[in-house]
């Protein structure tokens, strides 16, 4: 395997989590390297549910390293409470590093994410509120507070005065909402220092040491490809980069020492929060999909938007993060379907785009070119190799893989570890 990173191609809630669990038995060590608490993974284990925001799903594998480098951005309080759950339910989370330069989410961050969200009306992201935007701002704008930061009370009271006393006056004169009180961050803030410091090290060293052995990484994304800041449907994205390249600067190794990547597809397509999204179904075959697929998101609840295959996306994902295979996830969720269909192409006025455009005015005018292929009735949740599973569905497959351009290399029957047929050496 040696060092794989696996990513989302489409708009999140791939089924990432399930992948990674299932790659992680073969790893020494899983790596988050991007997004915060606004991604929801939700793992499956001999029929016990493990809902993962921050934490590597890797942690479930109690011999694996797990490792949140410094791209991602961390609300303690949440980082704590799944520490806490995990521990409460018997698994260790000894095994946890956390990047020495990973920033901070503070309280302020949620009521300017809030607050911003407010003002924008109607031309709203629909971001989770979780204060990830506004932390990643101050990461950019060089005022942001680490984790080393965090740890050094000094340091940490210091920063923490300068913040809140933009910040406030941002939150009152600008978004004419209430600010924060200094005093009411700081302590809770130091208990949490206190818990967290013994997991906080300097990352990069740990994980390249690892490479040098010729050990195993998995490198796990969050939220997708079409989120990405610099790739995705911009200004409907997270603000940090879900695509492979920020695996590298995200865990602190070059791209050298990468190996393969992989990206996870949903057999169909999903997303949550606000912007075009060509291939959404709003009939009866959607709300089929979104039932049968539980399609409410894990962070938040909500349902989630869902539409067929977009090929268009895929290609497009193959190419941004140079995929070496697809994963696709949920394929039991189309059975039973008469037909199903595959976008290979968008419709643009009087022209037909094959490549996913950076303009949102454009795509929202897109309409997407089906293939239509005949569904399956069986029930497929039992397959344990692609010749156990129906014609149709394997020949659904193989078109998925041709218009994006990459072969399949595992494929999802269910929502449990054991439901995955693996059709090629990663
Ligand atoms: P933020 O990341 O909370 O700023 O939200 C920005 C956009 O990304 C919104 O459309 C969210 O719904 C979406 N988003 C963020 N994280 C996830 C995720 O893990 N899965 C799916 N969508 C996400
Ligand atoms: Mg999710």
């Amino acid at each position: 395997m040696s060092t794989v990173v696996l990513i989302g191609t489409q708009w999140g809630d791939e089924g990432k989590g399930k992948i990674t669990d299932f790659l992680a038995e073969r790893a020494d060590m899983i790596v988050r390297y991007q997004g915060g608490n606004n991604a929801g993974h939700t793992v499956v284990v001999e029929d016990k549910v493990y809902k993962l925001h921050l934490i590597p799903s890797g942690i479930l594998y109690q011999d694996k390293t797990c490792i949140i480098g410094s791209g991602v951005v961390i609300d303690p309080a949440v980082l704590i409470k799944e520490l806490k759950s995990l521990e409460d339910r018997g698994i260790s989370t000894a095994n946890l590093k956390i990047s020495q330069r990973a920033h901070v989410i503070l309280p302020y961050h949620h009521l300017l994410d809030q607050a911003e969200e407010k003002s924008k009306g109607n031309k709203k992201i629909g971001t989770t509120i979780r204060g990830i935007g506004p932390t990643y701002m101050d990461k950019s704008a060089r005022v942001g507070i680490r984790m080393i930061d965090l740890i050094d009370q000094t340091e940490f009271e210091y920063l923490l005065k300068e913040n809140v006393r933009v910040k406030n006056s941002m939150l009152t004169r600008v978004y004419n909402s209430e600010g924060v009180n200094y005093q009411a961050v700081l302590e809770p803030y130091r208990s949490y220092a206190e818990i967290l410091k013994k997991y906080v090290a300097d990352v990069s060293i740990i994980v390249n040491r690892v490479i040098e052995k010729g050990g195993n990484i998995l490198f796990e994304g969050a939220q997708g490809t079409l989120l990405d800041l610099d790739h995705g449907t911009y200004p409907y994205v997270t603000s940090s980069n879900p695509t492979s390249g920020a695996a590298c600067i995200g865990a602190g190794v070059g791209p050298t020492k990468i190996d393969r990547v992989i990206g996870v597809a949903k057999a169909y397509t999903t997303r949550v929060g606000e912007g075009p999204f060509p291939t959404e179904l709003n009939d009866e075959v959607g709300a089929y999909i979104q039932n049968q697929g539980g399609e409410f998101g894990t962070t938040t609840g909500r349902p989630r938007r869902c539409g067929w295959f977009d090929g268009v996306i895929g290609r497009y994902a193959v190419r941004i993060n140079g995929l070496n295979y697809l994963a696709i996830t949920k394929l039991d969720v189309l059975s039973g379907l008469e037909k199903v269909k595959i976008c290979t192409g968008y419709r643009y006025r009087d022209d037909i785009i094959e490549e996913f455009p950076a303009s949102l005015k454009l795509l929202s005018e897109c309409v997407p070119v089906y293939e239509e292929l005949p569904g399956w009735q069986e029930d497929i949740t039992s397959a344990e190799k692609l010749e156990d599973l129906p014609v149709n569905a394997r020949k659904y497959l193989d078109r998925v893989s041709e218009v994006a351009g990459a072969p399949v290399a595992i494929i999802g029957v269910g929502s449990k570890r054991a439901q995955t047929i693996v059709t090629a050496e990663i």
